[in-house]
Parts: C-alpha cells; structure tokens; sequence
C-alpha cells in the first residue's frame, strides 16, 4: 500500500492564540479535499485553540516537545498526558533547535519516544546531521547513532507508529534545501535502518525538513522514499502552507 503523504507545520515560537486561529480559518477551505496527512504544531499556548478550530477535519494537532514523566517536580515542563487530554494527537521530539539551545539529548529521547506512545501521542523524531559531519562524510554515521539512541527502547512493531523527520541541521531556517538526491539518501538510509530494526520499512513515513517552500516542495516529496515534510518558515503563511500540502499530491 502506497504510504499516505504527511505534511506537518512547525510554528517554532510563532503564533499568539489569535493569529492561530486566522491562520486555521485561512488554511482549512484549501486543503479541504487533500487526502494527505496534514499536522500543525504551534507554541503549547495555542494548542488548544488550534484543536478547537480545526474540529470536524482530519488535521491532526502536535506539541513541539513534551517532558518524558506523566508528572513531577518539573517546572516549565509539560507530560504527554497531558497533551492528550486537550486533545493533542501527536509530538514532535528531537527537533535540533531542541537539541542545540535546550539541551536536548538522546538519553532523554529514548525516554520520550515511549512515552509518547503510551499516551497515544504520535511521535515526529527529527534527526539530522551538521554541516561539519556532513562535509567529514559523516552524515549516515550521525543518522544511525541517533536513531539507535533515540528509538532504543521502541519494539519492531511499534516503529511504525513513529514519524521519522530527516532534517539536516544546515538546511533549517537557512534557505539552503537539501538536493533531492541528498534527501532522498538520508531517507532510504532512514527506512534501511527500520527494516533491519524489525520495523515496517514500507509502512513508516519519513518526511524531509530544512527550508521547504512552495517550490521545491513536489520534487522532493516526489523522492521515493520521502513521504512528506516538516515546514518551518513556509508553514507561518497559510496559503504558502496549503501549497506545500497540494504539492504533496
Ligand atoms: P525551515 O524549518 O522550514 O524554516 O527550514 C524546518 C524545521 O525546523 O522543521
């Protein structure tokens, strides 16, 4: 079965709860008929704002981070529950602003992807290599060191269940995309890793991120084996967004 395309917009700190609603109620008559998996990850403040107003649609809602514990003294922290109960539907984990600002790291992932699951969230887990690994030829060994780390305690059957976002750290917010040959690479790469996981290689979606726009955006989704992407800077504009979702086919 062919895997359905998914489309996910990182607002990163982007977006007061009024400006999520106008962009809701911009995007939501365009992308009435796709059939592609679209998501929307705004600031924990406009979450639920976004759930209430795409009510009655299929676009899913997701958190930009979660906390691996149900609870505790963990102040600023959010829990997957708790995402869950205002009806958040999936999460992104591991992004590298994440990773690089807020120190982010691989042990606390491999704790995250759990438990995001046992909360019914889906996980988005970014992984991606730097420009200096990437020219050291290092970028299937950086890819491999963070999967294993990242989805260490997730069973074969379970990795289908996650999202997996290629985005190379060099191609963020840069305007500097990956070719689609690179893209597509890190990809297979990706999907290689799963299969020999015991995952489901056909079934798992592994989308690209890193400076994608309305016109790059098919050509890269057109890979074979990238299957969306994950949009910052496009998916603030709700008609460059809905372009990237139609380009997805
Ligand atoms: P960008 O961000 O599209 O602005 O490069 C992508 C991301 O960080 O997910």
């Amino acid at each position: 079965m062919p895997r359905t395309p998914y489309i996910a917009a990182n607002w990163k700190m982007h977006k007061t709860v009024a400006e999520a609603g106008e962009f809701v109620d911009a995007l939501l008559p365009q992308i009435a008929a796709t059939q592609n998996d679209v998501a929307i990850c705004p600031p924990f403040t406009a979450l639920s704002a976004v759930v209430e107003r795409r009510h009655g649609t299929a676009v899913k809602v997701a958190a930009q981070n979660m906390h691996e514990e149900g609870s505790g003294a963990f102040t600023g922290e959010v829990s997957a529950p708790m995402l869950g109960e205002v009806g958040v539907e999936a999460v992104v984990l591991g992004h590298s602003e994440r990773r690089q600002y807020f120190g982010e790291t691989d042990e606390a992932l491999a704790r995250k992807v759990p438990a995001a699951l046992e909360a019914g969230l889906e996980p988005i887990l970014c992984v991606g290599e730097s420009e200096d690994a990437r020219d050291a030829g290092q970028t299937d060994a950086v890819l491999e060191r963070q999967l294993q780390a990242d989805l260490a305690e997730v069973v074969g059957g379970k990795l289908g269940v996650v999202v997996i976002a290629y985005e190379p750290i060099w191609a963020i917010g840069t305007g500097r995309t990956a070719t689609p040959e690179q893209a597509q690479e890190a990809c297979a790469f990706i999907r290689d890793f799963v299969r020999e996981r015991g995952g489901p290689g056909e079934a798992v979606r592994i989308i690209y991120g890193g400076s994608v726009k309305p016109g790059n955006a098919a050509e890269l989704i057109g890979q074979p084996d990238i299957d969306g992407a994950l949009v910052g800077g496009a998916s603030l504009d709700a008609d460059d967004f809905a372009a990237i979702v139609k380009a997805a086919g």
